[in-house]
């Protein structure tokens, strides 16, 4: 009988992508996806670390497994992600009923352990794979994608940043970037499949090319593959203020598919805890490159992320980040209580927060953002806007759901035939979170 595997993924899109390339070695493997936990006999647990509530969400998530592993000793379970990474073989003590440990690095480890015959439920053998790879950033693995339309890129793996309050750069090492040609290939090779709309990853797209020999710079790579047919729209995330190129602002300004919309984390209106947290600019550099993004490119959408509760942050510290909201005028935001991380340079600084101080303040910060995020919607009603077409909306099924080049999510009523077209839809109605339109 064909085996079984199940992947639950925690965090975020680098790891929902890292997790289509482990069913992608699975299904070369022979495996078959399954939807659930119970009827696999191979289940991995992709984690995350960045705050503690993906990590408890995990913990509770291994702790429900222990059952399935009594009633079926022959199911094998993985534990990758960034928490692999960070605790490795001290999860086998708590969990001694995990099998294999994996970090980000080392997703091609699944091929040789998946294809271990000997591990039969009486000769286990517990192992790791959490060393440095040193070439995994030149490897193209197999890949399973979810969709069929909207595809994701790696073009770097790792982070040098050390922003204080950040554990990526020790659960996913120094920054590397992929050859500019397996990156091309991988485009090449997505269009002909038929995809129209590719999300390049990376830590610090800005610096992408850092690492190679050939000179390839990030707008370098944008330029390259913005010449193959069949792609329609491009992204990227995330970007780092700091290295946010003049160059990058006009090749977005010059490059048609690259789409309108820059997410740029500020997390905070403070320079004293800008500069607490290691960003390395003030919020008077961040403001000059928002006009500068503003002044080059026609209605472009801004996001970004906010960190509420930092140390040190005071009741003034907190006013600035509100301004700083009211001043840019985001089109959206995520936004964060600050969670202590092992390991992070601000776990060390003094001045914690309260709990509650940082909820209230977290509340007010999404408060204010809702108000103008909405506002923004509704100036948008009337405006006929171009919509990739990606499916059934998920809340409402009879209707079809695709985004703006501005990333903005528009439902529509419309023909099953146009999923992975771009279709014109007008503008009718605007809600918090998305707009309706009828197509023209
Ligand atoms: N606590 C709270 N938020 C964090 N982020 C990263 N680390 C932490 C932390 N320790 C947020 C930042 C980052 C986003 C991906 O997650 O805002 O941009
Ligand atoms: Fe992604 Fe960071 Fe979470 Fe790792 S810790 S999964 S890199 S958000």
């Amino acid at each position: 009988m064909t085996k079984k595997f199940h992947i639950h993924t925690f965090g975020c899109q680098m790891n929902v992508h890292d997790s289509e390339k482990m069913a992608g070695i699975f299904s070369g493997k022979g495996l078959e996806e399954t939807g659930g936990t119970d009827n696999a006999d191979v289940i991995v647990l992709n984690t995350c670390s960045i705050r503690e509530k993906a990590e408890q969400k995990f913990y509770s998530e291994l702790g429900r497994l222990k059952k399935a592993k009594q009633e079926n000793p022959n199911l094998k379970i993985a534990v990758a992600g960034c928490i692999a990474q960070q605790q490795g073989n001290t999860i086998f003590k708590r969990f001694p009923y995990v099998d294999f440990i994996l970090g980000p690095d080392n997703i091609d480890s699944l091929e040789s352990w998946i294809g271990d015959r000997k591990q039969s439920a009486e000769h286990r053998t517990q192992t790791t794979a959490l060393k440095y790879n040193p070439g995994y950033h030149t490897k193209t693995l197999p890949i399973k994608r979810e969709g069929r339309v909207r595809a994701w890129v790696s073009i770097m793996y790792g982070c040098d940043n050390f922003c204080a309050y950040c554990v990526v750069p020790y659960t996913r090492g120094r920054e590397r970037s992929r050859p500019r040609a397996d990156i091309y290939n991988e485009f090449e090779l997505l269009a002909e499949q038929g995809f129209k709309e590719i999300t390049l990853l990376g830590q610090n797209v800005n610096s992408y090319g850092k690492n190679l020999a050939e000179d390839s710079d990030f707008p370098g790579l944008l330029e390259k593959i913005h010449k193959i047919d069949g792609i329609q729209r491009i992204r990227f995330v995330t970007s780092h203020p700091r290295d946010l190129s003049g160059k990058l602002i006009n090749a977005m300004r010059d490059l048609p598919k690259v789409c309108e919309h820059l997410h740029l984390p500020v997390q905070s209106g403070s320079d004293k805890i800008l500069h607490l947290m290691n960003r390395g600019y003030t919020f008077e550099d961040y403001k000059k490159k928002m006009d500068s993004l503003r002044n080059n490119i026609n209605n472009i959408a801004i996001t970004t992320d906010i960190i509420v509760g930092f140390p040190g942050e005071s009741d003034k510290d907190f006013e600035l980040t509100l301004n700083a909201l009211l001043e840019i005028e985001y089109d959206g935001i995520f936004a964060f209580k600050y969670s202590k991380r092992p390991g992070t340079k601000a776990l060390n600084l003094p001045d914690h927060i309260d709990e509650a101080v940082k909820s209230e303040r977290l509340s007010k910060v999404l408060q204010l953002q809702e108000a103008i995020t909405f506002q923004k919607n509704k100036a948008l009603i009337g405006k006929t806007m171009e919509i990739l077409v990606e499916g059934a909306s998920a809340n409402d099924p009879e209707k079809l759901t695709g985004r703006t080049k501005t990333n903005k999510i528009v439902n529509f009523c419309g023909d099953e035939k146009d999923i992975g077209d771009l279709v014109k839809v007008e503008i009718l109605e605007a809600r918090q979170h998305s707009l309706y339109g009828e197509t023209t």
